[in-house]
């Protein structure tokens, strides 16, 4: 929740602007008051009108307006607030917040406040990657200003994907609710940072089909928000699910494996990371670009190749490699020797085994029941929810670190 909490929300100007609109919604409805800021770009994606009926207040745009400063004022808009967002942060706004240009409403505000700041970029991935970009970007993160994102994923230019998709709203609200949370400065993972998989993946056949498995994402979601609760900072990479981001919690969205071995590669270093997504061993050779009809030549073959084995890849790194590898063994039969045997295979340090044939209801279920395997023996839990299953690990490893 965020009763009583004042956000000041700057709108820059991008596509992404139109998220802007559901998370006001998404911050009113958790008991936030929020003030709107355009700038001009901004006004040309979504209006004033717009951002002030969902503030319940007027939206502010101008510098020199003499009725604004006259109700609020820049200094007081940018001081009477407990943290300032900006989403869309476009490339322009974030060179200009780097530069300390004060030229417009938003930038003096951003120029002029002395709280915390919370960035959600969002631009094409060239421009992302650009080193002008990244200069800047790398600058507001020494200047200690935050970031939410950006994400993988389609742009709203055809035929452009990569990195550079604005958060999306609930996960803009989840970083919120993680900076107003009370640091667990005092929790056993403080200082440690924890990388955890989770999900399923989607291996591309053409633009509207995918192979895919049945994992939820719930069991490597619980334990990152467990991690996150005993003080580690987490990254989560996931494949897609139906689940909120946890609080407190970095998430990297991906699809596909490929995509989950990239992001778990750009998250490390890692003092522990726990591998808890259902990669999809392979994906398809060359996807369609276009919808395969039925009608061409009978049904299609589809060329699979194997996918990178992230868990095996990471384990086996002779530098940075976490001092702490977890792997998850979903197993349909003689679930402890199959585990002993991946553990060996792929090089983890532990591994944690369950049954996920489909009378324990485990795939998409909200109980589990795991046996923690490692060199040292087997330990078997008893049945319990997938939330206390990942406090017990959390517990483990904090155990196993001191
Ligand atoms: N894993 C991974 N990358 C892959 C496949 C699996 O990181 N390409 C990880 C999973 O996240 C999990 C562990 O390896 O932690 C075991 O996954 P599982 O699907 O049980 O093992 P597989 O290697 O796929 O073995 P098999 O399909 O033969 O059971």
């Amino acid at each position: 929740m965020l009763t009583d909490r004042r956000i000041l929300l700057v709108i820059g100007g991008g596509i992404a602007a139109y998220k802007a609109l559901d998370l006001i919604r998404r911050l009113r409805e958790r008991g936030a008051h929020v003030r709107g800021i355009l700038t001009r770009a901004g006004q040309e994606f979504v209006t004033p009108l717009s951002v002030g009926a969902l503030c319940g207040g007027r939206a502010f745009t101008d510098l020199f307006d003499a009725e604004s400063e006259f109700d609020v004022g820049h200094i007081r808009l940018a001081r009477d607030t407990d943290l300032v967002v900006v989403a869309p942060a476009t490339a322009d706004l974030m060179a200009k917040m780097a530069g300390g240009h004060a030229d417009d409403l938003a930038s003096t505000v951003l120029l002029a406040t002395d709280k915390p700041v919370l960035l959600a970029p969002a631009m094409n991935p060239r421009m992302w990657d650009n080193r002008a970009t990244q200069r800047n970007v790398a600058q507001l993160a020494a200047d200690g200003r935050r970031f939410v994102g950006p994400n993988e994923g389609e742009m709203a230019e055809a035929n452009e994907s990569g990195l550079g998709r604005m958060a999306e709203p609930l996960e803009i609200v989840a970083a919120i609710e993680g900076l107003f949370a009370k640091p667990a400065a005092s929790g056993p993972l403080s200082g440690k940072h924890v990388l955890v998989t989770s999900g399923p993946t989607h291996e591309p056949i053409d633009p509207v089909r995918y192979i895919a498995n049945r994992s939820s994402g719930k069991q490597g979601h619980a334990i990152a928000s467990a991690a996150a609760l005993a003080g580690a900072r987490v990254t989560l990479i996931s494949g897609p699910v139906n689940l909120p981001d946890p609080a407190g919690v970095r998430v990297v969205r991906v699809e596909t494996a490929r995509e989950m071995m990239q992001a778990v590669d750009r998250a490390l270093p890692a003092d522990i990371a726990i591998f808890a997504a259902a990669v999809a061993d392979w994906g398809i050779d060359k996807p369609g670009a276009q919808k395969m009809k039925k009608d061409r030549v009978g049904p299609p073959q589809l060329p699979l190749s194997e996918n990178p084995d992230i868990l095996a890849t990471i384990a086996g790194r002779k530098a940075a490699r976490p001092g702490l590898v977890i792997g998850f063994a979903a197993e349909t039969e003689n679930v402890i020797d199959h585990a002993r045997e991946k553990l060996r295979r792929k090089g983890c340090d532990w591994m944690v085994a369950n049954d996920v044939s489909p009378q324990t209801g485990v795939m998409g279920g909200d109980r589990n029941t795991v046996h923690l395997v490692s060199e040292a023996g087997v330990e078997s839990w008893p049945q319990q929810t997938k939330d206390a299953v990942a406090r017990a690990l959390i517990s483990k490893i904090a155990a196993a670190l001191v």
